[in-house]
């Protein structure tokens, strides 16, 4: 499996035949002005939440490749009304098939409303299992126990997970969140794209060690074989 970090929370996982894009967050981050979005060819694009810093771009990709857009219900009503026909909606507690896994969509602690301000349902965050892979994307959360049921119902290879603090998760909190998932191995996200979400990555680096995980934390553009 080969994940591409594309800046803030967003990322690129090829698995199988199959290109996922999770929270699309690009031509408005001048930090990930090397990426293309003509590039990226998804077949599916997940959305956590509503909020402009992971959709951003998922209109515009969704009606250029066609890909399927798997969100929750309200997010998924919200492009359809714009246009979008590939799409299927869930919501928190569910898990569904698609031809690269099956996807379970779980709870996150944090808001959600559209661009425009229509309602965005509940935000949430997905549990993948491939044939390849098993792992958790967060989307922005707080530290929460509910994540102890992911590590009771899945073993995950590696979680995605929010570690700039202030609107989700620090660094602290993300590496305890690592252990009620049951993740060894963390990609960070959502950190150093505004100054709000700014931090010192080397203390970051510290509060997983402590814990025993590991933190990887790609370059923009960086390719990880996970
Ligand atoms: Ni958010
Ligand atoms: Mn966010």
């Amino acid at each position: 499996m080969l994940l591409t970090y594309l800046g803030h929370a967003s990322f690129l996982v090829e698995t199988g035949q199959s290109r996922l894009l999770f929270d699309p967050f690009i031509r408005p981050n001048p930090l990930a002005a090397s990426i293309s979005l003509d590039e990226l060819q998804p077949d599916a694009v997940l959305l956590s939440h509503g909020h402009e810093d992971h959709v951003a771009d998922a209109e515009a990709i969704l009606k250029s490749s066609g890909a399927l857009l798997i969100s929750n219900y309200e997010i998924v009503s919200w492009y359809q009304a714009r246009g979008i026909t590939q799409a299927h909606p869930m919501n928190l507690g569910g898990s569904a098939s698609f031809p690269f896994g099956r996807v379970k969509m779980v709870q996150a602690i944090h808001s959600s409303v559209m661009p425009d301000g229509a309602y965005g349902g509940n935000p949430g965050g997905f549990v993948l299992e491939t044939p390849e892979r098993c792992f958790y994307f967060a989307g922005d959360t707080a530290l929460t126990l509910d994540m102890k049921l992911i590590a009771d119902q899945f073993d995950l290879d590696f979680a995605i997970l929010p570690i700039g603090d202030n609107f989700t998760m620090g660094p602290a909190d993300a590496a305890l969140a690592a252990t009620y998932c049951g993740a060894s191995r963390v990609i960070g996200v959502h950190y150093n794209t505004f100054p709000y979400i700014a931090i010192d990555t080397a203390q970051a680096r510290k509060a997983f060690e402590v814990m025993d995980v590991e933190l990887l934390l790609p370059a923009i553009g960086e390719t990880l074989e996970l």
